[in-house]
């Protein structure tokens, strides 16, 4: 098993309690939240079948909360049928037609309103767009797209009709594109001439286009929506402009009636080893925990102007953008660009014009934004907020309290929320008006789920004892398997503790209060700027380069970004004169960059003659760990070749 005995240097003690202004208004106060854990504590099943009753729309009523007959392939709801995008739009048009549902913002600055009557016909027009197309429930949909409304009109749309989409984050390659298209064999690519970000044009349909050609023979259709402007090709009988394929659609479309446990969308997440794994999530159990979540978590009311600043490329881009905000009927921001252009104040600029009462952003943002000085967000009208969160990764205490400080102005609860691509929704996490917060901490685990941390043999640690991170029940919003690969999914979830409990892959501690504390990912993951990176990926595309032998990734603490990309390779010819060779680094950074994305390009790149590895030829990554942060050397390097490898390693020779 992974890392036994992990140790924790962080130590911090102080306590925020919610601000009166804010407890005034939450709607989940500290007498409902009891009743809620007791429920979930007396009568598991219930509690969560009854919530699914009260937050969902049925079509037809499901009779069993939860088979796990087949376990851990679990089915919520089994035998109910809903539609999601129903439960997102239709319901919201008899009393809330007319609200916004999306205040939109590009990066240039142009803005739209959308109230949930046009959504409703924009996704309903879409969604006969492509059965046009010959899309038909079950079928895979490629979603790869700039953050426009249309990214959401299209999640929704094959949502409504039943097409299972993925969607792939526009900042990612060709290479990666292709590769989430041949795994999900999908017929239709939905994507964009380009997108605006950090002031340049992001050519996504060049992108495709080069993706496309290397394969993807399951493609039949590529629909584009036209952004930009930016010259592209179209292939005659391929590709269609999205309002082209609108055109003469009606804006009604019925909502296809879906299983409870159909899957509703595949997302693709990096693991340690091998290729990119696509997480199924199902309908009705994802959307339940997305709308609990909304309530618990963000507290959401009537009037909120709510805004997760996560692409739709990521989790966090699908439960707090594209369905959890909707299915309750909120008003969120969608903004395209980046947070700083034309400078560091845009999201707070934003959060002003646009009166933002609930913000949800990652570290990695808080700590470049936080790097640009208060003067910044000074300037800007922050009043409305009420809450803040976080999401993506632990979030060092500094930047907590800066956060605390000058964005929330003391006055705005924080919400660090732990989840996860396969846990679909928040897990551990504050309930803003009730618990009492500490800068770094997620907090404590929600109603109805069993949260724990265990050593190897699934015992509950003591506290603030370093150990494996699990869940000891299912819950509504759980990962259903692996796309295609329902072996891999039981490896890597449930692999220890009699295939009882989901190993969250995280370690953690728990504190004498019962708080939890992310201390980092058990398995070779990265993770870059909140996005997780699989080091495995990194370094077989360094590996795929012609001039590369070998190469090792690690990650190595950073400011801004939380973890850097640090490489060691060892080059076919000879070894560059002291491991220098700037050419060699700028076309092996350039190299990654093309074939996984630029968020995976090394940092550092570090030649030597050799790599250090166990008896058994495993990577020594601890040990490189350690030489890439610069500490000292404390293994056991009696099994390297030569141990004037390790002066190379460390730069020294
Ligand atoms: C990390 C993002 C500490 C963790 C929703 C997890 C966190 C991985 C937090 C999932 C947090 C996420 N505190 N660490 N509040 N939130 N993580 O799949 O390592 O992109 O396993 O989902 O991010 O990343 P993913």
């Amino acid at each position: 098993m992974a890392q036994n005995n992990i140790e924790s240097t962080l130590h911090e003690n102080r306590h925020f309690p919610p601000s009166e202004s804010f407890c005034k208004n939450s709607a989940l106060n500290h007498k409902k939240l009891d009743a809620l854990y007791v429920k979930a504590s007396e009568d598991y099943e219930a509690f969560w079948g009854d919530l699914a009753k009260q937050e969902l729309d049925w079509i037809k009523p499901f009779s069993k909360t939860l088979d796990d007959s087949n376990a851990p392939f679990y089915k919520w709801f089994a035998d109910g049928e809903l539609n999601v995008s129903y439960n997102c739009l239709d319901r919201q048009l008899k009393d809330n037609a007319n609200k916004t549902a999306i205040i939109f913002e590009g990066e240039p600055g142009d803005i739209q309103h959308i109230t949930y009557q046009v959504l409703y016909e924009k996704v309903c027009v879409f969604a006969n767009a492509l059965k046009k197309q010959g899309i038909k429930k079950g079928d895979r949909v490629i979603i790869y797209m700039p953050m426009v409304t249309e990214a959401v009109v299209a999640m929704q749309a094959c949502a409504r009709i039943g097409a299972i989409h993925s969607v792939v984050f526009g900042g990612f390659s060709a290479e990666a594109l292709k590769d989430r298209v041949e795994d999900t064999q999908a017929k239709l690519v939905i994507t964009a001439d380009g997108g605006h970000r950090g002031g340049k044009i992001i050519p996504l349909k060049n992108t495709a286009d080069q993706a496309l050609s290397k394969g993807c023979k399951s493609v039949e259709t590529v629909i584009v929506f036209q952004r930009c402007n930016n010259d592209i090709n179209m292939q005659d009988g391929r590709d269609i402009w999205w309002h082209d394929a609108e055109q003469e659609q009606s804006a009604e479309c019925e909502p296809e009636p879906m299983n409870a446990s159909d899957p509703l969308f595949l997302l693709y997440t990096s693991g340690s080893t091998g290729k990119p794994k696509g997480i199924q999530h199902s309908s009705a159990g994802y959307l339940l925990n997305a709308i609990n979540t909304m309530r618990w978590v963000f507290d959401i009311q009537e009037k909120d102007v709510f805004w997760c600043t996560a692409d739709v490329g990521w989790v966090t881009g699908h439960t707090y953008v594209a369905y959890g905000p909707l299915a309750v009927g909120a008003t969120m921001i969608i903004y395209e660009g980046v947070p700083t252009v034309p400078d560091a104040g845009r999201f707070w600029d934003v959060c002003a014009r646009h009166h933002v009462t609930i913000f949800y952003t990652a570290p990695t943002a808080i700590r470049a934004l936080m790097k640009a000085g208060d003067e910044i967000p000074q300037r800007y009208d922050l009043s409305h907020l009420r809450l803040l969160g976080t999401v993506g990764e632990p979030i060092n205490p500094e930047a907590w309290m800066w956060y605390h400080r000058v964005i929330g102005q003391e006055r705005c609860p924080i919400v660090d929320t732990w989840w996860q691509t396969e846990t679909g929704a928040h897990m551990i996490a504050p309930v803003p008006a009730v618990t009492v917060t500490k800068p770094g901490s997620c907090t404590r685990a929600l109603p109805g789920i069993d949260a724990a941390v265990v050593n190897e043999q699934g015992e509950a640690l003591g506290p603030n004892q370093g150990g494996f991170l699990v869940i000891r029940k299912p819950w509504p919003a759980m990962i259903q398997t692996i796309w295609g690969d329902d072996q891999r999914y039981k490896d890597t979830y449930w692999p220890y503790f009699d295939g009882k409990y989901y190993l969250a892959g995280d370690s953690a501690r728990i504190d004498e209060e019962g708080y939890f504390w992310i201390m980092g990912r058990i398995d070779d993951v990265l993770n870059v700027s909140g996005h997780r990176l699989g080091t495995m990926e990194i370094e077989s595309a360094l590996v795929a380069h012609e001039s590369v032998a070998e190469a090792a990734v690690v990650g190595k603490p950073h400011e801004v970004k939380g973890e850097s990309v640090f490489a060691y390779v060892v080059l076919k010819g000879e070894r560059p004169e002291g491991g220098v060779d700037e050419d060699m680094t700028n076309e092996l950074r350039a190299w990654v960059a093309e074939q996984i994305g630029p968020i995976a390009k090394p940092d550092e790149i570090r030649y030597s003659d050799n790599l250090p590895k166990t008896r058994s030829g495993k990577i020594m990554r601890r040990l490189l760990r350690a030489i890439a942060k610069g500490e000292e050397i404390t293994q056991d390097t009696s099994t390297l070749e030569n141990e004037g490898i390790l002066l190379q390693l460390q730069g020294k020779a």
